[in-house]
């Protein structure tokens, strides 16, 4: 294992699925004591148990919510502000109680983990690692809300990082592209959509939550002391294929990735 977490406190928001579960069985398998907090009806404490972890129940939209969790972990050093939701809707059909919805949990809910962390980092340095999205830059359909809430993690990111890196916090991001999770499990079993999206994606597949978690560990660990401010794509490269990758004589799709023969 090339990153250690002995000794370090580790929350991890919305740790009792998909990434952020990849993210917290990794740290803690690494030595780190790790704190899940999730909403009640995803169990996080007996999934914690599951891993060697502990958890709190937490609801990253409520702030006092986030500050009772906070009370419970001594020093935090490393936060993972990864809990999200992404409603789909057309633009025009996106209603004022959605729009509120997705950007009190993926944008509010980020701004005050990360405001209420950084407050029990000050003395000793730490690292957050926000899980953004390749929606923090571009503008996939039926996703107003959730794009506009991933872009504005950015915000975030940068003017955290440049205010909070003098307390020697460092605050970087992750921006998955699609990646097997219960979020997106639609799109993984319909074959056809998917061949075609994955025509974008030069590695020619969808991502699993282990290949996020291995880049959130990354950036949470010492071995990126001197990285802030940073996103990290991990998307198989869909942000480099501008016009696509796939689909040329000898490209073949088996509904899970496309491959080539040389
Ligand atoms: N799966 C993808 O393709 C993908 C791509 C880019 C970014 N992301 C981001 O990764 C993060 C994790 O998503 P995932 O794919 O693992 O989805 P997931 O649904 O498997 O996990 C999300 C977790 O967040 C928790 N959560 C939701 N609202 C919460 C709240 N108010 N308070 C506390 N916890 C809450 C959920 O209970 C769940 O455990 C999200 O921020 C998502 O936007 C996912």
């Amino acid at each position: 294992m090339p990153w250690n977490f002995e000794g370090k406190q580790v929350v991890v928001t919305g740790g009792a699925n998909g990434i952020g579960l990849a993210v917290a069985r990794n740290i803690a398998a690494a030595g780190g004591s790790v704190w899940i907090f999730d909403l009640p009806d995803t169990h996080p404490s007996e999934v914690a148990q599951s891993i060697g972890a502990q958890a709190c129940v937490t609801d990253v939209a409520d702030r006092r919510s986030i500050q009772e969790a906070f009370a419970r972990v001594p020093d935090p050093s490393v936060v993972v502000v990864n809990a999200g939701i992404a409603p789909l809707r057309p633009f025009l059909e996106t209603t004022p109680d959605l729009w509120n919805q997705t950007l009190s949990v993926n944008l509010s809910g980020a701004f005050h983990t990360m405001q209420i962390a950084a407050e029990g980092m000050k003395r000793q340095g730490g690292s957050i690692v926000l899980t953004a999205s390749t929606n923090s830059y571009d503008g996939e359909p039926d996703l107003i809300a959730y794009n506009a809430s991933k872009a504005g993690l950015l915000g975030l990111l940068h003017t955290a990082a440049n205010e909070l890196g003098p307390y020697g916090i460092r605050v970087n991001a992750v921006c998955p592209g699609l990646i097997r999770t219960r979020l997106n499990a639609a799109s993984f079993s319909d074959q056809k959509r998917l061949g075609e999206y994955f025509k974008h994606i030069p590695l020619g597949r969808g991502g699993e939550p282990e290949e996020v978690a291995q880049a959130v560990l990354f950036l949470a660990s010492d071995l990126a002391s001197y990285i802030t401010g940073a996103t990290l794509p991990v998307d198989g490269g869909q942000m480099a294929s501008k016009f696509g990758t796939w689909g040329k004589e000898g490209d073949r799709f088996d509904g899970q990735r496309w491959t080539r023969s040389c």
